[in-house]
């Protein structure tokens, strides 16, 4: 595992951002898998940056969301108002922005009507694309990685989840509030990949900005492995980890930096 920290969340984004175009030049044919919540807003920034600046090209990028609320979604072809999907939220961040082709987004539809075949078709589209070569990620304020929440098996695939209180208060905050949404309406379930799913990308790049993490940060990479904190299975990823922070986000580690 591979811990870099930045001075900023700017520096951390753009740090991150570099390491996603790195993969893109050298294989444009990548297979990316992507992260939402507020943390990855300004990555995807910077990506959209290089894409109008530099011509970083996305026309043969294939992508796989990490999650998204069951009972809420769009498809990218149809119209859509003030919902908070992770759909529109990747649309309206990233893919509107750049030359990526639809056919190449896959992002959990929280429309499924059998969400359960729906989360087996998922796996397989991902073998079928030959694997994830990068994974990005967030932490969230409970340890999650996706929306796996305390609990979950480390082996667990792609599935339904319900969501744990403190998620959907960070959610709350952080999104629905702002959409005018009440607490109570918000979505309490999820489609996620599960945490074997993401242990199986070949790189796994997890970001976190701000002191309000750092304390989560620290279980996760420097507690021991478990299902209370799903972000730990890190330290089990048999491939390569990077661990992109602020100053914030590390201000709690004590013997993984130096
Ligand atoms: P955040 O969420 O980026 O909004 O903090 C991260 C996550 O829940 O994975």
């Amino acid at each position: 595992m591979e811990i870099i920290i930045r001075k900023d969340y700017g520096q951390m984004s753009i740090s991150a951002a570099e390491i996603i175009a790195g993969l893109v030049k050298d294989k444009p044919d990548c297979v990316i898998g992507l992260a939402t919540g507020s943390t990855p807003i300004a990555t995807y920034r910077h990506l959209i940056h290089l894409h109008k600046e530099q011509g970083l090209d996305f026309s043969n990028v294939k992508t796989f969301n990490l999650d998204e609320y069951l009972g809420i979604g769009i498809d990218l072809g149809r119209p859509y108002e003030t919902d908070q999907s992770y759909a529109r939220f990747m649309h309206e961040e990233l893919f509107k922005h750049i030359n990526i082709k639809k056919e190449n987004i896959h992002i959990p539809d929280g429309l499924a009507k059998e969400p359960e075949k729906f989360c087996a078709w998922y796996e397989e589209e991902i073998k079928k694309a030959g694997g994830i070569d990068l994974q990005l990620l967030g932490i969230g304020g409970d340890g999650h990685l996706a929306f796996n929440e305390p609990g979950s098996s480390l082996f667990s695939r792609t599935r339904v989840q319900a969501l744990a209180k403190q998620t959907l208060d960070d959610n709350f905050e952080s999104f629905y509030s702002k959409a005018n949404v009440k607490r109570e309406d918000m979505p309490h379930y999820a489609i996620t990949m599960g945490v074997g799913t993401i242990l199986e990308s070949k790189h796994a790049l997890m970001i976190a900005s701000g002191a309000k993490k750092a304390g989560i940060i620290a279980e996760a990479l420097e507690g021991c492995v478990t299902s209370k904190v799903t972000a730990s299975a890190l330290q089990l990823h048999p491939g390569r980890v990077t661990v992109m922070l602020d100053e914030g986000a590390s201000s709690k580690l004590t013997w993984s930096i130096n």
